[in-house]
């Protein structure tokens, strides 16, 4: 049996494609390998690009940042779209005949998944629709902090903050997460991503998340009955409506859709929020700096500097970022004259090419403008002195979590009220490769 197997194997595997590895039990031993190392396995993988046979597909793995330009031009070959269709149809759960329309053409410019993403980029881009999501979720959180409780589990209350001000500036006041059991059920839902994707049993092996999903998609249908998206939404929230529904998408899908999609919104903004307050509040340098950096009038030079955290081979390559890339340096993406320049490819926290996160922007600047306006309203201390999180743990997230919750007291430094406004509105943040050639081209 063994033998039929690397028959197949060596019979299947070109000898243009990379070199397959990890293959000395055919089709599983990929598989075991990354279960049980996790995140380690790529990092330790010491070549430049490589395959990974998986049962019934094939895994192509780039660890070289220098051949990251060239694979993100071949959006056609590369297409994300057909991963965007089983996400439809296992994730999200939508009914046969919507997955006809939105798996139609998956890697045409007039398909499905290329128009919802460009109607979905309408709402995210930079002007007036993202000043409008970014001028709402600053101001939910300055509210919010109005009435901060002066101790607090620092995981828990940032996450739940920012998830509020994501999606009401999302959503709008009849926003769907209102719901305490909306609430519930993402993470429950969030939890069950892998299985739902694989699709293997997920009757039997995420019950939980199928119920999750059934509650988030019902809270959906029930918003757009009640008029929500006429009631304060976004141009994004709507575009995701308006688009799926005059191609003929039931309803009921386009809320498995959004439910679904609500990820996005939240998953990595979440911890991304934690771990920007852990690094600033956790250090007396960078805490200092900073809190000099948001007094100051005109502070603009802070993009992308919050976004360090993340155990891709990109994240911890010494080549693109130096002997010290274990360390965490809060001005790491500060430009210095005297500072050698990053490889801005090898910034991965947001995607790159044809799949770069369209909500970049409205994710950095809520989170900047967030610890901003803590930094100049309050002081954070761990209850019992120490700022440990016992190391961390990987989640389905692109982010890791903390181990164990830290309790910290939030303590109003004065009595003073503050207003938050936007003083550029419609300007983009460089954030990502494109977005720094952009730049470039406007100079
Ligand atoms: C720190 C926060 C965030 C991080 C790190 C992040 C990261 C990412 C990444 C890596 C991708 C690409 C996934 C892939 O390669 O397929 C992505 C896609 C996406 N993100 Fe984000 N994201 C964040 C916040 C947001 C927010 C706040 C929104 C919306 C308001 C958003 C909307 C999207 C959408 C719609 C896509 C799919 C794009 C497509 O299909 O082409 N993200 N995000």
């Amino acid at each position: 049996m063994m033998h039929i197997d690397l028959a197949v194997l060596a019979f299947t595997q070109d000898k243009r494609e990379p070199l397959s590895v990890e293959d000395w039990i055919p089709f599983l031993s990929p598989v075991i390998a990354m279960g049980s190392k996790g995140a380690k396995f790529h990092k330790r993988m010491r070549l430049a690009i490589y395959t990974l046979r998986l049962p019934g597909s094939r895994l192509y793995i780039v660890n070289d940042t220098s051949l990251i330009p060239v694979l993100q031009r071949q959006v056609r070959t590369l297409s994300i779209s057909p991963i965007m269709v089983r996400i439809f149809s296992h994730f999200m759960g939508v009914s046969r005949p919507a997955l006809d329309i939105m798996g139609r053409d998956p890697v045409e410019d007039h398909g499905f998944v290329h128009e919802i993403t460009l109607e979905t980029v309408k709402g995210l881009a930079p002007g007036l629709n993202l000043d409008d999501l970014n001028s709402k979720a600053v101001s939910i959180l300055n509210a919010s902090l109005e009435h901060a409780p002066s101790r607090v589990k620092i995981f828990q209350w940032a996450s739940h903050e920012i998830m509020m001000a994501t999606t009401s500036a999302v959503y709008g006041p009849q926003n769907p997460f209102n719901d305490p059991a909306v609430r519930a059920a993402y993470y429950k839902l969030e939890g069950g991503l892998l299985t739902l994707v694989t699709g293997f049993l997920p009757s039997l092996l995420a019950k939980e998340a199928l119920k999750a999903r059934r509650v988030i998609t019902e809270a959906f249908l029930k918003y757009y009955a009640e008029n929500g998206l006429g009631n304060g939404a976004s141009v994004y929230a709507r575009n995701r409506y308006h688009y799926p529904i005059s191609l003929g998408v039931p309803v009921e899908d386009v809320a498995r859709m959004e439910a679904g999609g609500s990820l996005g919104l939240i998953s990595n903004t979440m911890p991304a929020t934690f771990w920007t307050l852990y690094h600033i509040f956790s250090d007396p340098v960078v805490l200092k700096d900073c809190r000099e950096e948001v007094k100051r009038p005109s502070a603009r030079e802070r993009g992308g500097s919050t976004v360090l955290i993340r155990s891709t081979v990109q994240h911890s390559s010494p080549t693109a970022w130096s002997q010290d890339v274990d360390e965490f340096h809060h001005d790491r993406f500060i430009k210095q004259a005297n500072k050698a320049k990053n490889n801005p490819v090898a910034f991965r926290a947001f995607g790159g090419g044809a799949t770069l996160c369209p909500g970049r922007h409205f994710a950095s600047t809520e989170i900047l403008a967030f610890a901003s306006i803590i930094l100049l309203r309050f002081d954070i201390k761990p209850v019992t002195g120490s700022w440990s999180t016992e190391f961390y743990k990987e989640t389905n997230a692109a982010f890791r979590v903390p181990n164990c919750e830290i309790d910290v007291q939030l303590i109003p430094r004065d009595t003073r009220k503050w207003h938050m406004f936007f003083s550029e509105p419609g300007k983009p943040m460089e954030i990502s490769t494109e977005d720094t050639s952009l730049a470039f081209k406007e100079a």
